[in-house]
């Protein structure tokens, strides 16, 4: 521990975890292999926070002792919780309008998701709602959906564009998702994703709108700043292999890192092509060939599995324990979409990443943090609680973290702080003085400077959130 950093001012204090979760590694890069089973478990573990930073991590003891509590500092209680990263929601399309529950009727009945899409519903019905609406509609209603989101304890969400599929109604959409990242608590990472579908308009002249996407809408976007990232859906009958290339091939000239919605429902190259361009994630992959994995464990291409779009279209599950046992880093994500997923929640996608993915707890824990901060080329920032990186934790109300899939159904978020700030929750507060007398230090060790005024003095009288 770095005691002088530890040493300043700490303004939020998480004591006493039955189990801190910190991820951390003394591996470099993503987690792959065996090391996706390590979650650098602490019993009775400590977080300091100072402004939006973690600033010592480590057993309550040691945590407590070493750092000082600034005037009005707040310390909550994990006792009997489990604290771990913030999920990161590397893979979303968050940001649509209308709702595609009579397609769902249509699949029950027997009716499969290409079918729909090849008779202009599917992504394409989402477009021409998508279009009609406001801005205003369009943040609103992710906005509320970010709401839930982070409710479930999710910290860091990456969402596309690709329900305007025009210049104007792509940049519009990423605007919205600018927006939505300055205006709540979640940071929202953009992606292009104008090669999502070809729009009705372009039907018969798809080479004309990938000319549009290369040099009209990714210079567009690139100049507003709007995107970070550029993905392609890479299906037959959507974008092949040679196109998707050209379309992220332009995004990288533009800055925009590659992501690629890979091998999701027909093995057609997906994997292979992110491995070509050093994409950051290749996304889905229920069919990559063994040559694709092979090639994504090589350049240790992260593989973004959505077991829950699995579920929703009732189509297989992506062979996670293959990618696992080859050496490709796996991380999770919900597909939150009108269309193939509307799953909100991690710990939802967690228990699903273990029932139907067959992947461990442990796994599918890493997977849902440090490696999705991989997926977003964001880890040295996120995904593990480690001195230096961002304070967004979740505590969760459990004191064995396998009962996060154990229970995936039950929203066991406890409280969650994003960027050092508790946004959700009804916490347990200590008071400094309690965590003084607990420890048996002097007031100049730990707590308030000795001759500060404490605002309260009675246990308990610290406001629940
Ligand atoms: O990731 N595959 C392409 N995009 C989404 C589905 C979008 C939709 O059906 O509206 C996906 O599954
Ligand atoms: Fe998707």
């Amino acid at each position: 521990m770095d005691r002088d950093m530890a040493k300043g001012n700490v303004e939020l204090l998480v004591v006493h975890a039955k189990q801190l979760l910190t991820l951390s590694s003394d591996t470099e890069g993503p987690r792959t292999g065996r090391d996706m089973e390590s979650l650098g478990v602490i019993e009775d573990g400590a977080v300091a926070v100072s402004g939006e930073k973690v600033v010592t991590v480590g057993p309550s003891e040691v945590v407590v002792r070493s750092v000082q509590l600034g005037r009005g500092a707040r310390v909550i209680d994990a006792t009997d919780k489990v604290v771990m990263p913030g999920f990161i929601d590397s893979h979303t399309h968050i940001v649509f309008a209308g709702s595609r529950e009579k397609e769902f009727d249509l699949r029950m009945r027997g009716a499969s998701y290409q079918e729909i899409a090849d008779q202009g519903g599917g992504i394409r019905a989402t477009v021409r709602a998508t279009r009609e609406a406001t801005e205003e509609e369009l943040f609103e209603s992710a906005f509320e959906r970010l709401g839930r989101m982070l409710r479930w304890g999710t910290t860091t969400v990456e969402t596309k564009s690709g329900y305007g599929l025009t210049t104007d109604d792509e940049l519009a959409i990423l605007q919205v998702i600018d927006a939505l990242d300055g205006n709540q608590s979640i940071d929202v990472l953009p992606t292009f994703l104008g090669a999502h579908e070809v729009p009705d308009e372009y039907r018969d002249r798809r080479e004309a709108f990938i000319t549009l996407i290369i040099e009209e809408m990714i210079p567009s976007v690139a100049e507003e700043g709007l995107a970070r990232y550029c993905d392609v859906f890479c299906e037959t009958g959507v974008f092949d292999r040679a196109e998707s290339k050209r379309i992220l091939e332009a995004g990288l000239r533009h800055g925009l890192r590659p992501k690629i919605h890979a091998d999701e429902l027909t093995s057609c190259g997906g994997a292979e092509l992110a491995a070509e361009v050093s994409a950051l994630s290749a996304d889905h992959l229920i069919y990559p060939s063994d040559a694709g994995i092979a090639a994504l464990a090589d350049k240790k291409v992260v593989a973004t599995l959505l077991p829950g779009t699995s579920l929703f279209l009732r189509s297989p599950y992506a062979p996670a324990r293959k990618l696992i046992e080859q050496g490709v880093p796996v991380a999770l994500a919900t597909d939150l979409n009108p269309g193939s997923c509307t799953i909100e929640a991690m710990p939802i996608t967690i228990g699903l990443a273990c029932l139907g993915l067959e992947m461990t707890p442990a796994e599918a824990i890493t997977a849902a943090t440090v490696n999705g901060a991989y997926a977003l080329g964001l880890a040295e920032e996120l995904g593990t609680l480690e001195q230096g990186k961002l304070a967004d934790l979740v505590v969760h109300n459990m004191n064995d973290y396998r009962q996060l899939p154990y229970r995936f159904s039950t929203n066991s978020v406890h409280a969650v702080v994003k960027r050092g700030s508790v946004v959700v929750g009804e916490s347990n507060w200590m008071p400094v003085r309690a965590v003084r007398r607990e420890f048996g230090l002097r007031p100049e060790e730990a707590g308030v400077p000795a001759r500060g005024v404490e605002p309260r003095d009675r246990e308990g009288a610290f406001p629940s959130l």
